[in-house]
C-alpha cells in the first residue's frame, strides 16, 4: 500500500513536471496552427457552405503529442464527476493504463493490420468519427450505428446504444470479432498475434501478475485504458460545482434553465446536486429511431459538392446506387425481443457534446441545432413515444440559447488526452513484425 501512495504520489508530481512541457508545445505551434485545430475533425467544415471557405485541416506531421499521467483522472475525479468506479478484481495501475493505451491505438488486432479502435474513435475528433454518420470497418464494410465518443465512458452502466453490455471489460471483444469492424476470426487468432508482437512481450505478465495475453486480460487492459479518458471540469462544472459565478455567461445561464425547466431535457440527460453525468442510464424512444427505421424523410436529399454549392438529389436515385441496403435499426428490441423495446436507445451523455457531432445514433443530425428542431417538434409521433417527448414551443432564441448551454460542457483536460493519444505508437504492420503474417506463410 505504501509503495502503491508513493508511485501514485510520484506520477502525480512527474504530471506537475510535464504538464508545462505539453503547455509549450502548443504555445509554440500556435501561429501555425489554430488552437482548434487540436481538437476538431481534420476539416471541421464550419462555414463549408460559403465560397470563403478556408480548411482547417492539420497535417499528420504538425500534430504534437505529449505522454500525460492519465491514471490521475481515475484516482482525482475531476470537478463535476463522481468517483470512477472499478471492478474489484481490475483496479487500474499505470502499468494496466499503458498496456491499454498500447492496444487501442495498435492497427494490428485487426485481421488485415489496418483497423485499431482508434480508427473510429478518434482522439482529436472527440473519441468518435466527425466525418461519416455511420461507422466503416476493415475493408470498407459498413455499420449501421454512429461511432460513439469514448470520453467518460466509465460512467455508464450499461454499454452501446442499445445497451446490450455491462462492462468494459468485456465490451472490447464486440468490435475485435464484428465481421464489418476489426474482423478477427477469433478470440485465439488475437491472442496468439499479440504474443507473436515483439513490443508486447511481458507487459501483459508485469500489468496482471504473471497472466499473459488472454481473452480476459485484454480486455481488462482495454478497459482500464479507457476509464481514464474522463473529461469534465468544463465552464458548466465551474459555475454550478465550482462556485464560480463568472464561468457561465446570462446568456449561458438562460440556456441552462430551459434546459433544467422548460425543455425539461434534465429528465433524461441528469444533472445532480453534486455531479452531472447528463445520463439517467436507461432507454428511451425519442422518435428518432421510428423514423429512421421507417423511411420517414423528405423525398429529396440536399448533398453538398463544394464550399457553396448544392443539388437536391431525389432519394430514389440515391437509394438505387446503394451499394449495400440500409440495415434496419431498431433498438433495444434488438436485444430484448420485446416489442415495447422497440425504437429505444440509451440516453448518451451530453459532456463534450461540441466536439462529437454528428448526433444520434445513426448520426443523422449534423447539428445542434437540428437536433434542438427535432425536440422542438416533439421528436417523431410513434405509438411507444416517451412520455417525455412533446413539443416544446421554444422560441429561436431559447434554442440559441440551449446550444450555448451545451456548448460549455467541453473538459478542461480534452488537449491532454487528445496530445497524450497522438503520443502513442500506432502499432502498424512492418517487415521486421513476425506479424508479417502473409510473407511468412507464403514463403514456408
Ligand atoms: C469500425 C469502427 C469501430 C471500431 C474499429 C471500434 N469501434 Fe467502438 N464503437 C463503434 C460503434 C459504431 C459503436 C456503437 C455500436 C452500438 O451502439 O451498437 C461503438 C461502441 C463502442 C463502445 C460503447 C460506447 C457507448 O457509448 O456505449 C465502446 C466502449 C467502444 N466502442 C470501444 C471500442 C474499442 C475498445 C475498440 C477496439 C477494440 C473499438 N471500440 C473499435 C465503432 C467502432
Ligand atoms: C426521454 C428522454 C430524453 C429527453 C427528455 C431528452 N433527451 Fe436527448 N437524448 C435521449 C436519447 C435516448 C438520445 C439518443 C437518441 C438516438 O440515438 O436515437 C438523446 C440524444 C440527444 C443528443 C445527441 C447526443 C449524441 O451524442 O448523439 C442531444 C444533443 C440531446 N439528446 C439533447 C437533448 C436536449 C437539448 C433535450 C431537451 C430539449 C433532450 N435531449 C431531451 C433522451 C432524451
Amino acid at each position: 500500500m505504501q509503495h502503491l501512495t508513493s508511485i501514485i504520489r510520484i506520477s502525480g508530481l512527474f504530471f506537475l513536471l510535464f504538464n508545462p512541457v505539453a503547455l509549450t508545445v502548443y504555445a509554440s505551434t500556435d501561429d501555425l496552427m489554430p488552437e482548434s485545430a487540436v481538437f476538431g475533425s481534420g476539416d471541421r467544415k464550419q462555414g463549408y457552405d460559403s465560397d470563403q471557405y478556408v480548411t482547417n485541416s492539420l497535417s499528420i506531421t504538425a500534430r504534437k503529442g505529449a505522454k500525460a499521467d492519465l491514471l490521475q483522472f481515475i484516482n482525482e475525479p475531476m470537478l463535476g464527476l463522481p468517483a470512477v468506479r472499478q471492478p474489484v478484481d481490475n483496479i487500474a495501475t499505470t502499468e494496466k493504463v499503458e498496456l491499454g493505451r498500447l492496444l487501442f491505438f495498435d492497427r494490428r488486432l485487426s485481421l488485415n493490420d489496418t483497423f485499431s479502435c482508434a480508427i473510429c474513435h478518434i482522439p482529436e475528433q472527440g473519441f468518435t468519427s466527425n466525418e461519416i454518420k455511420t461507422a466503416v470497418g476493415i475493408e470498407g464494410r459498413s455499420v449501421k450505428r454512429n461511432s460513439p465518443t469514448i470520453y467518460n465512458i466509465a460512467h455508464y452502466d450499461v454499454l452501446f446504444q442499445d445497451g446490450r453490455e455491462d462492462s468494459l471489460e468485456q465490451q472490447a471483444w464486440s468490435p475485435l470479432l464484428a465481421h464489418n469492424e476489426m474482423a478477427n476470426p477469433s478470440i485465439g487468432y488475437v491472442i496468439n498475434k499479440i504474443k507473436a508482437i515483439k513490443e508486447y512481450q511481458g507487459l501483459f505478465e508485469k500489468a496482471f501478475a504473471g497472466k499473459g495475453p488472454t481473452m480476459e486480460t485484454v480486455g481488462m487492459a482495454l478497459a482500464v485504458y479507457q476509464r481514464t479518458l474522463n473529461s469534465a471540469n468544463s465552464s458548466f462544472d465551474q459555475w454550478k460545482y465550482g462556485n464560480t459565478e463568472n464561468a457561465l455567461s446570462q446568456h449561458e445561464i438562460a440556456g441552462y434553465q430551459l434546459f433544467v425547466g422548460k425543455a425539461a431535457c434534465a429528465s433524461c440527460h441528469l444533472i445532480g446536486q453534486d455531479y452531472a453525468l447528463f445520463t439517467d442510464n436507461q432507454l428511451h424512444n425519442t422518435g428518432h429511431g421510428y423514423a429512421a427505421s421507417m423511411g420517414i424523410k423528405a423525398a429529396k436529399t440536399r448533398v453538398q459538392l463544394a464550399p457553396g454549392v448544392f443539388v437536391d438529389v431525389d432519394n430514389e436515385i440515391i437509394n438505387s446506387v446503394r451499394q449495400q441496403p440500409k440495415q434496419n435499426d431498431v433498438g433495444r428490441y434488438e436485444v430484448t425481443q420485446n416489442p415495447y423495446d422497440r425504437w429505444k436507445y440509451r440516453t448518451p451523455s451530453l459532456r463534450n457534446i461540441a466536439l462529437t457531432a454528428p448526433y444520434m445514433h445513426d448520426g443523422a443530425f449534423s447539428s445542434l441545432r437540428e437536433v434542438l428542431d427535432f425536440y422542438n417538434r416533439g421528436g417523431v409521433e410513434n405509438e411507444l413515444l416517451s412520455p417525455l417527448i412533446r413539443p416544446l414551443n421554444l422560441t429561436d432564441q431559447e434554442i440559441e440559447q440551449l446550444i450555448a448551454f451545451m456548448q460549455t460542457l467541453t473538459g478542461s483536460n480534452v488537449k491532454t488526452l487528445v496530445a497524450d493519444a497522438f503520443a502513442a505508437p500506432i502499432g502498424d504492420i512492418s517487415k521486421e513484425d513476425p506479424n508479417w503474417a502473409h510473407d511468412t506463410k507464403y514463403s514456408d
